[in-house]
């Protein structure tokens, strides 16, 4: 029953991309949009390309996974965000090349930036030192085993190391795992679909923070 946490290596995106689909399946508006038929081989395939695409250019990501030590299984993943004094870049577009049209990018894109707008106003106000938990996602054959524990811990043991602040945009799910560290909810947002996706499903989030603790000596 052993878990332990560990950074991803590269040829763990395409199991760490297939947790993210499994753990959301077609329940949120957001998945759907973002990475197009996540759930297919070559949703899949593409969702790890972008995954890795992250790994490899903002040194501020951390890609975590959880493996269960008897077994060798792969079962959580979650990316933080640390940012440790950058302000990032925020992207004004979605790669073309994962849209199967323009009103697929474009609904991307407004999703995208509806879903983190106040992660970039916080990063922003922090002057880049902030912890950003992006995803949080464990396979559900492997639910309530402490996957999600251990990726949090990973997380929040760097913010208070450094003093910073953290901060999610949670599911209905995530957002008790969020609460026990000390998570508190800012904001209930309902996406609101723009005229084009008029009666499709809607994205809901909690915005959530964590306070920063003093930062522990150097
Ligand atoms: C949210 C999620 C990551 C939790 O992962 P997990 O490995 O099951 O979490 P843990 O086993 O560490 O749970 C720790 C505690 O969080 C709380 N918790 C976790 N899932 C919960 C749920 N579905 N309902 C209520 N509380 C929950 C409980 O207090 C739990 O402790 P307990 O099992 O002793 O009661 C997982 O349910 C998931 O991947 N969900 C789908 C994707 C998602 O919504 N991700 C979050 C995006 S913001």
């Amino acid at each position: 029953m052993a878990l332990k946490v560990e950074l991803c290596t590269d040829a763990d995106m395409l199991r760490a991309f297939e947790i993210i689909s499994l753990a959301f399946g077609q329940q949120h508006a957001y998945v759907n949009a973002v990475w197009p038929e996540h759930e297919t081989a070559a949703g899949c395939a593409a969702g790890a390309e972008r995954l890795l695409g992250a790994k490899q250019t903002q040194p501020w990501t951390h890609l975590c996974k959880v493996v269960d030590t008897n077994t060798d299984e792969f079962i959580g993943f979650a990316k933080w965000d640390i940012y440790d004094g950058v302000l990032p870049e925020v992207p004004t577009g979605m790669p073309p090349q994962y849209y199967k049209d323009d009103d697929a990018k474009e609904y991307a894109e407004y999703i995208w930036n509806e879903f983190t707008r106040r992660r970039w106003d916080a990063v922003k106000a922090s002057g880049g030192k902030i912890a950003s938990l992006d995803i949080m996602s464990v396979d559900p054959a492997h639910h309530r085993r402490g996957a999600g524990t251990l990726l949090m811990q990973y997380g929040v043991e760097i913010a208070d190391k450094l003093g910073y602040p953290a901060v999610v945009e949670a599911s209905r799910m995530g957002w008790h795992l969020y609460n026990k560290f000390d998570f508190n909810i800012l904001e209930d947002v309902l996406i609101a679909n723009p005229p084009k996706q008029q009666g499709q499903q809607e994205q809901f989030i909690y915005w959530m923070r964590r306070p920063e603790k003093a930062a522990l000596p150097q």
